[in-house]
């Protein structure tokens, strides 16, 4: 078996105990005589599945009953739509900052259905730091105030979050479970599960119970989080295999020791990476220290071409999905739980033997 070390930014790599451990399971689950993708999502084993997982959830991240935890279809993007459509009430606005490319999606989407306040702007900072609170221009009575905490493109992340009166309402994808928050600072969190909890094509939405009723009487049944809540995800089909895999990998973490575990793991992990950027100019790395994401490493060398040379050659090396995001370029390594130390380790030899070779 020839696994790569991992660093594509989503879908990403899985911790292996999880793969292996859906493949013994894959022909007959628990005795079942059937995989998972193919029994109903109304079974009592699926029922097993989806409440375990949450239970999961809830443990790792400490989220009470004041917070109802769902599994919804659509990824982070249909949360970017969902989001105002059910939080924003007619007539009111909503604040958005706007720290990169995901931020900017959700603001476009939420521009779609109504009012939209962009109280700050990275532009000037060419969208490479987060904003402190200090710098917010809040609306006053805002219905909530969004964030992308984590911007998978730019590599850059709110090393303290913002305080707001409003609701805070954060997009998680690409930092979810990779360190301790404290829940009860938002109103709502959001994330695709494709970075750190398993397949594509899932949301997990946390959100405050009594934000719930805000939703308009006209929206749409299936987009309203209200309906979710009540049918605990099972409205209609959901993707089970997905939440299957989140309840592994939750599993694994949890036998891990937890999130306050994994961050440190994390940490050591980034700081391996940044190490070796910040100690040549070889490398540079455009975003604000303060606000560097320990999940997406983003940097630049000299010129294109040895940007190209060092994917390609890197990629002969066993090592994958380096390429920085088309809308940028570059190089960016997305070091997330399931990525191991030792695949870090690596690519900072490789590092080094090229920056020998080419420096
Ligand atoms: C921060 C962030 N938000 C939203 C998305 C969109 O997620 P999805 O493809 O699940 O809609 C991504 C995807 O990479 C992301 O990184």
């Amino acid at each position: 078996m020839a696994r790569v070390y991992n660093f594509n930014a989503g879908p990403a790599a899985l911790p292996l105990a999880v793969l292996e451990r859906a493949q013994s399971e894959m022909l007959d689950y628990a005795g079942s005589g059937m995989s998972v993708m193919e029994m109903s999502h109304r079974s009592k084993d699926f029922a097993a599945i989806i409440e375990g997982a949450e239970a999961n959830v809830r443990k790792l991240m400490g989220i009470s009953d004041d917070y109802a935890v769902l599994f919804l279809q659509g990824g982070a993007s249909m949360q970017f739509a969902m989001v105002p459509m059910n939080l924003r009430r007619p007539g009111k606005t909503a604040d958005y900052i706007h720290t990169g490319s995901w931020s900017a999606k959700a603001i476009k989407e939420a521009k779609t259905t109504g009012s939209v306040n962009v109280i700050w702007d990275g532009k000037e900072a060419n969208y490479m730091r987060t904003p402190a609170t200090e710098e917010l221009n809040l609306t006053e009575d805002a219905e909530y105030v969004h964030i992308c905490s984590n911007e998978t493109i730019g590599g850059i992340r709110y090393p303290t979050f913002p305080k707001t009166k409003a609701p805070l309402i954060a997009d998680l994808s690409s930092e979810i479970m990779s360190r301790v928050i404290d829940i009860n600072q938002f109103g709502m969190i959001y994330a695709g599960a494709q970075k750190n909890l398993g397949p594509s094509g899932l949301a997990l939405v946390i959100l405050r119970k009594d934000l719930i009723d805000r939703v308009p009487e006209d929206a749409p049944i299936f987009l309203r989080y209200k309906t979710h809540l009540e049918e605990k995800s099972l409205y209609n089909t959901p993707n089970t295999w997905a939440i299957y895999i989140l309840k592994l990998v939750t599993e694994w973490l949890d036998s891990l020791g937890g999130i306050s575990e994994i961050e440190k793991l994390n940490e050591h992990k980034a700081a391996t990476l940044y190490e070796e950027l910040d100690s040549s100019n070889f490398w540079h790395t455009p975003a604000d220290r303060k606000c560097r994401s320990i999940m997406n490493v983003v940097w630049r060398l000299p010129n294109e071409d040895l940007e190209e040379l060092f994917v390609s050659e890197a990629k002969k090396a066993g090592m994958i999905g380096l390429k920085g995001h088309r809308s940028v370029g570059g190089i960016r390594a997305s070091i997330y739980n399931a990525v191991p130390q030792e695949a870090v380790d690596a690519l900072v030899s490789f590092m080094r033997a090229f920056k020998a070779k080419y420096g």
